[in-house]
């Protein structure tokens, strides 16, 4: 129901939808002939599918969640237990579905709908993977893990990917993070050219991104280019980092990737209070990839 991922964390449009469908089915006296798909954890209906039969346009199915809008978590339950007592009980499936198994499912869809929304616009696979930065990042990642216990094994969570030219250097050494990067179009470029995985991107802004991301933490959180960090726009940047740790567990790893040295130092400075952290000079011949590293932990307590 809502248009894009995001939205899923507010679910106005829905609420709407939900309020008008009760009241249509009020002026129902006897039980209604249609279909619908209830997904529940825990007893809690977290989930509903609505049957469209075939008129005029082939059958759909239309989807409303809550799953990560839980402010409204019990408003949508009491919506759904309403339009389930219009509906005869031959038309009711209720299945159990782990909430995490949806969500994925549900980033999947939208970056199914974003490819087809966004067909026509070209995209330069070539451009995206950048065979000496993948090259270059793989090799800083294993020196990472030998002077600095840097540990990607575990679940991993890349903010500002981009189109996911870093990403693929994850890829290849078998590192699958859970992508977000607010530029659709890059984004796109990065599905389109299969570096960025369907069901593991998403379109969102990091700076919100603890109602983006419910329920899961990070064993390690990566950020590879941030910036342009300049005087303007370090508020925003400032919030998309305490965002960031406030995903990453306790004791967690942290790798973030500049251009400039002010803005390497601008980002240990912030989180001077959360974690624990070294700056490396990269490289002094490389001008524009990743000059800068912050590597470091988040602070256990
Ligand atoms: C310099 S690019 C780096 C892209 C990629 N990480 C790489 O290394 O190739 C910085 C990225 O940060 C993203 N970005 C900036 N602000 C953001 C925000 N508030 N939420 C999500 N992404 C953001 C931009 O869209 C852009 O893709």
């Amino acid at each position: 129901m809502e248009s894009e991922y995001q939205n899923n964390t507010y679910i106005t449009k829905s609420l709407k939808f939900l309020y008008n469908t009760v009241s249509e089915l009020s002026r129902f006296n006897e039980p209604v002939d249609a279909k619908i798909i209830m997904l529940e954890e825990l007893g809690s209906v977290y989930a509903l599918g609505l049957y469209n039969p075939p008129i005029k346009q082939p059958a759909f199915w239309t989807l409303l969640t809550t799953v990560l809008d839980t402010e409204h978590q019990n408003t949508f339950n009491e919506f759904v237990h309403a339009i389930k007592s219009h509906i005869a009980d031959e038309g009711v499936l209720t299945l159990h579905i782990e909430k995490s198994e949806f969500i994925e499912a549900i980033r999947e869809y939208y970056s199914i709908k974003l490819i087809e929304t966004l067909k026509n616009c070209p995209v330069n696979s070539e451009f995206v993977y950048n065979k000496p930065r993948v090259e270059r990042l793989k090799i800083i990642i294993n020196q990472l893990e030998q002077s600095h216990s840097l540990d990607l094994s575990g679940r991993v969570l890349e903010i500002c990917c981009g189109n996911g030219m870093a990403t693929a250097a994850l890829s290849e050494l078998d590192i699958r993070p859970l992508c977000i990067d607010n530029d659709s179009y890059s984004i796109l470029e990065g599905l389109a050219s299969e570096v960025l995985k369907p069901e593991k991107t998403i379109v969102a802004n990091v700076a919100e991104l603890t109602d983006v991301i419910k329920g899961e933490e990070f064993d390690a959180s990566i950020g590879f280019m941030l910036g342009d960090i300049d005087e303007f726009n370090r508020p925003s940047w400032k919030e998309i980092l305490i965002q960031t740790i406030k995903l990453t567990k306790k004791g967690g790893n942290l790798l973030f990737t500049f251009r400039t040295e002010p803005e390497v130092v601008f980002v240990k400075d912030l989180l001077e209070e959360l974690a624990t952290g070294d700056v490396i000079c990269q490289s002094e011949t490389e001008s524009l990839y990743d000059c800068w590293i912050y590597i470091g932990k988040k602070k256990p307590v």
